[in-house]
């Protein structure tokens, strides 16, 4: 708008000057001339019967829209059970939920009515006490998916190029689109760890400004190595490290890494460890070069009050947090072992709450999964082409894994 001229009220009365050179048909000009679709017909005239997508930008007309899952309400009316019937292995969720300290707090929610803290200051101490790393690196969001939005508005222009490695978290592709974006896939291996000299190589040919490594990666729960990470570190390009699973892999975070690399951000959530996946609580570590333009760029009321008040009481439970990620994992491995046994599944051994399976012998995933889905099982099936031929399934609770493998039997 600042390029855009509007003369003064005082020197020019527009309502006076309503002509075709008024200045406020000179004022509408420039963006009117951004909307393409205003079209010209044969006669040369306007056709001001402008339809509404004509004002939505060009790139975002060709959007394919995200695939998110079904409403559990809308899910349970469709397969005609009741959602604590439905068996749901297909959004990485934590079963066992939030720790009962989160309950107690929504339900002494003072201020409802007053905005939340656009700094979510008690959120990020004690964020900073559960990473040990301090709160100036530290910026919450409304899940990891905000921070991914937020990262790539603020870093880059439309026509700049980022670098994904599918199969991997698909929001990275979508955001891209939206934000005009170009990709450039750089497909992992057979066995779904990096090829990072093609990485490397892309890097140097390309000049992308930004790559987005997943680790565990979703859907296979692959881990990226130290040696390889450092090896795109050295790289001229900004790494976004998303640990949305790293809780469960064994492994410690990467956070305080951005201490050292400039060029490194790490994404971590609240959805998986602390079972908060319907109130929306991410965090990232930033280098502070890094997050001082972020906190220009980001909503001021991301974190609502009930999520930063949620997030928190998970965090004073960590005995909780800890012995439900035991039991996921220690299901993961007896999840593993029993699809093993299933003759037309390939399970990969998986660092996360997930286990990828190849579905083999002929059989249709999709009908598999669709066929569990009748049966009250919710299961994830890919139509990308990389992972065509493949499902993914979520560690649940006991309980969970011992109907899964009733119905696997069955069919
Ligand atoms: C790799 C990865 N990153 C981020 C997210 C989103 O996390 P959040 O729920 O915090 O937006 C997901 C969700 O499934 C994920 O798989």
């Amino acid at each position: 708008m600042d390029a855009i001229r509007i003369p003064s009220a005082s020197t020019n009365n527009f309502k006076s000057q309503s002509g075709p050179n008024s200045p406020a048909r000179l004022c509408a000009r420039p963006m009117a001339s951004a909307v393409p679709t205003e079209q010209i017909d044969g006669s040369g005239a306007r056709n001001h019967r402008l339809t509404g997508d004509s004002f939505i930008r060009l790139h975002l007309r060709k959007l394919s829209a995200y695939q998110p899952i079904l409403p559990f309400e809308v899910l349970s009316t469709r397969l005609g059970r009741k959602p604590e019937d439905i068996i749901k292995l297909d959004a990485n969720e934590n079963p066992y939920g939030p720790p009962p300290e989160v309950a107690e707090a929504l339900r002494a929610l003072k201020f409802p009515y007053v905005y939340p803290d656009p700094e979510s200051r008690r959120l990020r101490a004690a964020l900073a006490v559960d990473s040990g790393l301090e709160s100036e690196y530290i910026l919450a969001g409304c899940g990891a998916d905000e921070l991914i939005d937020l990262i790539m508005r603020s870093v880059l222009d439309p026509g700049d190029k980022i670098v994904d490695c599918p199969p991997t978290f698909t929001m990275y592709e979508f955001d891209a689109a939206v934000n005009g974006v170009l990709v450039i896939k750089v497909p992992r291996l057979s066995n779904f760890t990096l090829d990072v000299p093609r990485i490397v190589e892309v890097i140097e040919q390309e000049r992308p400004k930004c790559i987005f490594l997943t680790s565990p990666n979703n859907p296979d729960g692959s881990i990226i190595n130290d040696e390889d990470l450092l090896k795109i570190l050295n790289q001229p390009i900004l790494v976004v490290l998303d640990e949305a699973y790293i809780e469960f892999s064994g492994m410690t975070s990467r956070m305080d890494w951005v201490k050292n690399h400039e060029n490194l951000i790490v994404l971590r959530t609240f959805s998986k460890r602390a079972g908060l996946a319907g109130l929306r609580v991410g965090y990232g570590a930033f280098p502070l070069s890094i997050i001082e333009y972020l906190w220009r760029a980001k909503q001021p009321y991301n974190v609502s009050v009930a999520a930063e008040v949620s997030a928190c009481a998970a965090l004073q439970n960590p005995g909780y947090l800890e012995s439900v990620k035991n039991s996921l994992v220690q299901e993961r491995e007896r999840l593993y072992n029993l699809l093993k046994e299933v003759p037309y599944l390939k399970p990969y051994q998986s660092y996360s709450n997930f286990i990828l399976c190849e579905v083999k012998s002929g059989k249709d995933p999709k009908k598999l999964k669709e066929d569990l889905a009748q049966m009250g099982v919710m299961i994830r099936h890919y139509n990308k082409k990389e992972l065509r031929g493949y499902v993914r399934i979520s560690v649940g609770k006991p309980e969970h894994t011992d109907t899964l493998m009733k119905c696997l039997e069955l069919l």
